[in-house]
């Protein structure tokens, strides 16, 4: 078992960690726990993750009372209503100051819980126990915590470190293939913006995966490459977030591809998987970045390839109208004074601030050519040639 410590919060990573998180969650109280309430989704709580994570806090904790409740899975999920019907859940039973949440599952449980937890009584303590690939590289470090509006995604929120977070990536073994795609473009980027070598060991490895039987690949998270390739996101992104908190600096490194993906999300009415955005909006944000010359000719090329490697989608549909997605950029809450702005790496592994700036802001002109240059050519179809 592997242990970080990230600005307070305690991140334990390994094969079997989850029959550790009693002993953890109370190690880390500060004041007695009387109420220990497990929040997940209705696919979480029928996997065998989920009576381990049931048996360890019961073990750890034998005289808390333990509370368990379960919504929908689902994006739609991550909303005010669900966020007030979570708290008046524990309003009802009684909960006060002396209750940790448990929020189990991916990205999804993890903000809405995580924002039940920092609200509920001016704040209790919340343990993350990730489930999918994108929660435990992403959403469950860092502290980030909210839940979408119909303005968009994550619009409120609030900062809310967890006190533990704990990572069995064995438990990736069900995780359906396109939600471990979408967990691989995250993994990408921080291989994008801090580690060449990790870039290429985690897209041959993304290779590897997406060329392999579900059966076969879901076994691999069990190996100790599984293992590492998770803990070394986890790394980044807790380095990154250590120098820079609330987001006034290196932060803004890891919205490497955001830009063009919430641009796409919108677009798309949130049907596309934020990964497969992310993994577009990378490939986009470096073709722009080599037109403004802030990056090394090339950088989308390498990313493009390994993208496609990895199974994702790496080419703009043409379906897309280039100028309406610039239009949603602008509207877009990273959006300053009428400015569009994108963190790029300079090259591979490498983001570097200028004039003390993680983001560059780019024209219109060249973000529309950026994105055309990612845009397959429709061909005239057989009869019409
Ligand atoms: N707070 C942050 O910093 C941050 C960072 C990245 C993403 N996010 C948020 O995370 C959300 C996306 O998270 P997600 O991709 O985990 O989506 P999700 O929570 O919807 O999970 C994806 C699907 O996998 C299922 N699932 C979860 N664990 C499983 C397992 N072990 N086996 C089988 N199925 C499992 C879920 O029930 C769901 O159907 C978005 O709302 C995004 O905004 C937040
Ligand atoms: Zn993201």
């Amino acid at each position: 078992m592997i242990e970080r410590e990230l600005l307070g919060t305690r991140i334990v990573v390994g094969g079997g960690a989850l029959s550790g998180v009693g002993e953890h969650l109370v190690a880390s109280a500060t004041a007695h726990v009387r109420t220990i309430a497990i929040i997940t989704d209705d696919n979480v709580a029928g996997l065998p993750l989920a009576r381990v994570v049931v048996d360890s806090l019961r073990r750890a904790a034998p005289a808390a009372r333990l509370l368990r409740r379960q919504i929908p899975a689902g994006e739609s999920q991550k909303t005010r209503g669900q966020w007030s019907a979570l708290s008046d859940w524990l309003l009802s039973e009684e909960c006060g100051r002396d209750t940790t949440v448990v929020a189990l599952g991916g990205g999804v449980v993890g903000d809405l819980a995580g924002f039940v937890a920092a609200t509920f009584m001016r704040g209790v303590p919340v343990v993350q126990i990730p489930t999918t690939l994108v929660a435990m590289v992403d959403a469950a470090v860092g502290g980030k915590t909210g839940v979408d509006t119909p303005a968009g995604k994550n619009l409120i929120g609030a900062f809310h470190r967890p006190a533990v977070v704990m990572v069995d990536p064995s438990v990736l073994e069900t995780l359906p293939g396109e939600h471990v795609r979408a967990g691989l473009a995250e993994v990408l980027k921080h291989g994008a913006i801090a580690d060449v070598t990790y870039f290429q060991s985690a897209a041959q490895q993304g290779a590897a995966l997406a060329s392999r039987p579900h059966a076969t690949s879901g076994a691999w998270w069990r190996s100790a490459e599984g293992r590492d390739l998770v803990l070394r996101s986890i790394e980044i992104k807790s380095a990154i977030v250590a120098s820079d908190e609330r987001e006034s600096g290196p932060r803004e490194s890891l919205n490497f591809g955001h830009t063009v993906a919430h641009a796409l999300e919108v677009e798309s009415n949130f049907t596309m998987l934020h990964g497969h955005a992310v993994a577009i909006g990378m490939i986009a944000e470096a073709a722009l970045g080599e037109r403004i010359g802030h990056s090394v000719q090339g950088l989308a090329e390498t990313l493009r390839r390994a993208i496609d490697r990895v199974g994702l989608p790496n080419r703009l549909l043409a379906s897309f109208d280039v100028d309406r997605l610039i239009e949603a950029m602008r509207m877009d809450k990273k959006a300053r004074a009428g400015e569009i702005r994108f963190a790029i790496p300079r090259e591979l592994g490498v983001m570097t601030p200028i004039d003390g700036r993680w983001s560059i802001a780019a024209p219109p002109s060249a973000i529309r050519d950026a994105l055309q240059s990612i845009t397959p050519i429709e061909l005239p179809s057989a009869a019409n040639r």
